[in-house]
């Protein structure tokens, strides 16, 4: 019998023994969100920016692009649009731009447990999804963080974003059949979430329109060690 044939007639891995099963597993090394709660003034006059923004761009292909897996999910300052213009320049944003680089910072040492003085954010984004929108489930690249802060979001209409459990993967690359695990964090209004780029997330069965959030990514300013190296954003 040749090794293929023996690995494809083995037992299914549903049988189970009495002497085999685990007296407890213990769970190591969670996968960690940072919840922050913006917490100024400012929320109300961002939210009516970010309203105008929506409305005014709405049409105007320079600064939105809509997404092509949902007709119905309009990205706005999208980097895919590779025009330089940021978001975190617009006037009225000063504040929320220092806010998130203070959490990202924060969540950088005191969460993902690194050092780190200063970073830079490499792109950031306005999201407005419709009644009957999704956004698939997808990870950053070339990013350490990524986080999104809930502009307009009505719990139970507006979908809540949907994490799944990471995978270790490399070459060569295996992987067996088995279900995804996934769980969903409810923001609140107001609520910015930040995680390892890596990490996958989307979100499905948006009820209600003008899901609004801002998306953005981040970069220590200098990463370390012998072959480190300092960014410098153009
Ligand atoms: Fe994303």
């Amino acid at each position: 019998m040749t090794k293929e044939l023996a690995l494809s007639t083995s037992p299914p891995f549903t049988n189970s023994y009495q002497d085999s099963h685990p007296q407890r597993v213990i769970e190591m090394f969670p996968v960690k969100i940072g919840s922050y709660t913006f917490p100024y003034k400012d929320k109300t006059r961002l939210k009516q920016i970010c309203f105008i923004i929506t409305d005014k761009y709405k049409n105007n292909r320079k600064y939105s692009h809509q997404n092509p897996d949902s007709g119905y999910l309009t990205h706005y300052f999208d980097p895919i649009l590779g025009n330089n213009s940021s978001l975190l320049d617009y006037p009225g944003f000063e504040t929320f731009n220092s806010w998130i680089k203070r959490c990202s910072i924060d969540y950088i040492r005191n969460t993902v447990g690194c050092d780190c003085d200063d970073v830079i954010i490499t792109q950031c984004w306005i999201n407005d999804c419709s009644k009957g929108g999704s956004q698939s489930l997808h990870n950053h690249k070339n990013s350490l963080i990524s986080g999104t802060y809930f502009v307009n979001f009505i719990p139970e209409m507006h979908a809540p974003l949907t994490f799944s459990k990471p995978y270790i993967t490399g070459k060569p690359y295996l992987e067996l059949d088995g279900e995804n695990i996934f769980a969903n964090i409810e923001p609140s209004e107001g609520t910015l979430l930040l995680w390892e780029s890596h990490i996958k997330h989307g979100y499905h069965s948006n009820n209600n329109d003008k899901r609004i959030s801002i998306s953005f990514n981040v970069m220590p300013e200098t990463l370390p060690c012998i072959y480190g190296f300092k960014l410098i954003k153009k």
